[in-house]
């Protein structure tokens, strides 16, 4: 007898669609063997069903553990799916230890070939359709979602705007639409706050960008704690302000943390760390949005491990720590005295917000585009002059082309557009 090994989440193959089965080919001893062998695999694992990326196989290939025996069910399709649906309890060889209610449809209509290529039709209720629909997900890529969102904690609702709305925060309105409940205290240090967590009776919080330390009687409460998803390779950089930061620091690589929180700022032990490398023109704006996708990877394939104590999580180096603040506006002011990499890194990090700026004429300049500019010094740094078509200022070292400004209250300007404005007053200084 020989049994397969079973591969676990997250590994890629239970994330894909499998190819379909070439009829043709099924008569080959080596997809005979195949189907042998996954059979023998389920009944060693006491497995109710089998699909053949859990084996490592990419073929459109599962196997039922009926009463009747095992039923082998090639490029299946389900055909028809009752209306009503219910809740059971389901676990999965891939995703060891773990156990949870799925809602599935109660009863459903199987199309599928047997082992032979000859096509049948197979209707299942209860539990064998339950087992269907796992399987045949595992087919296409899907793994049985056993964590239930219990609640969204998220910021109070804030005034924003000439008319003092109150804004939602982005989490809140995506928990609406998952109708997940959402839970907005003041402060989490409330003891409302203390009993309503503590009522949920969770496993794990995962939190990021929350802006509130979480106190360490909150720290505690869940089974395994609180996950943070944190925008920097740490030790490096931990703190308020990571991302721009690695833009102002000038890092040719930067990624995320997901770490177990504790009751020091982003010293908790680490479960992942991913990797990317920061593009010449990325701002602190396009940085976040890549970080943040890769977060939600990151949290997508590792969270069921390290519940399940399958993932080993690793003390933080804290002899290597670096610390950024939060940016405060008066950060964001260029100097223009500064190196051009120096200047650039600052622009580059400032934006979107608050936007590094500098002074003309007594009205704030906000500069959200810069780029370093072949051409011989056209003044003392700040001095700022049109050279053809770009909008030209001097630095500590060499000129930089100005490709996006705003004056307040203005819209915001390419560098071309603001020489057409201001011609009869170039050149000028920035102060
Ligand atoms: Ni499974």
């Amino acid at each position: 007898m020989s049994v397969l090994t079973v591969t676990y989440h997250p590994n890629s193959l239970l994330r894909a669609t499998l190819l379909p089965v070439e009829l043709g080919a099924l008569q080959s001893p080596g997809i005979q063997k195949m189907i042998d062998t996954m059979v023998e695999t389920m009944f060693a694992k006491n497995g109710i069903g089998i699909a053949a990326n859990q084996v490592g196989k990419n073929h459109q290939i599962a196997i039922l553990n009926t009463a009747e025996g095992p039923v082998i069910i090639i490029n299946p399709r389900i055909t028809k799916l009752s209306i009503l649906k219910e809740n059971g309890e389901e676990g999965c060889l891939s995703v060891p230890g773990l156990f949870g209610m799925v809602r599935r449809h109660r009863s459903l209509t199987l199309s599928a070939y047997d082992r032979h290529g000859k096509s049948f039709t197979m209707k299942a209720r209860g539990l064998l359709a339950r087992v269907i629909q796992h399987e045949v997900d595992h087919l296409n890529g899907i793994l049985f979602q056993s964590i239930d969102v219990v609640g969204v904690l998220t910021q109070p609702d804030k005034p924003a705007g000439r008319g003092y709305h109150l804004i939602e925060s982005p989490i809140k309105r995506l928990a609406r639409r998952y109708k997940l409940p959402i839970y907005q205290p003041l402060t989490v240090t409330d003891p409302s706050s203390i009993e309503l967590l503590s009522g949920l009776s969770l496993d794990v919080v995962v939190l990021a960008a929350y802006g509130e330390l979480i106190p360490k009687k909150l720290l505690s409460l869940p089974r395994c704690g609180w996950l943070n998803v944190h925008a920097s390779l740490l030790p490096r950089l931990r703190g308020a302000s990571p991302i721009q930061h690695a833009l102002l620091e000038g890092y040719t690589e930067t990624g995320i943390t997901l770490m177990k929180m504790v009751e020091k700022l982003d010293a908790g032990p680490v479960i992942a760390k991913s990797v990317i490398l920061v593009d010449k023109d990325d701002t602190a704006g396009s940085l976040h949005d890549k970080l943040a996708l890769l977060g939600a990877k990151c949290i997508e394939e590792y969270l069921i491990a390290y519940l399940t104590d399958r993932r080993p999580i690793t003390e933080q180096d804290h002899e290597q720590a670096t610390y950024c603040k939060k940016i405060r506006s008066s950060d964001a002011r260029i100097d223009w005295h500064a190196s051009a990499d120096e200047i650039n890194r600052l622009v580059r990090a400032m934006n979107p917000a608050p936007g590094a700026f500098t002074q003309f004429n007594g009205n704030q300049v906000k500069i959200f585009a810069i780029e370093t500019f072949q051409h011989e010094v056209i003044g003392p740094p700040g001095t700022v002059g049109g050279v053809g078509a770009h909008l030209v200022v001097s630095s500590g070292t060499r000129p930089l082309h100005i490709l996006s400004l705003q004056l307040p209250g203005k819209k915001k300007v390419t560098g071309a557009e603001f020489i057409n404005g201001h011609r009869n007053i170039l050149p000028f200084s920035f102060v």
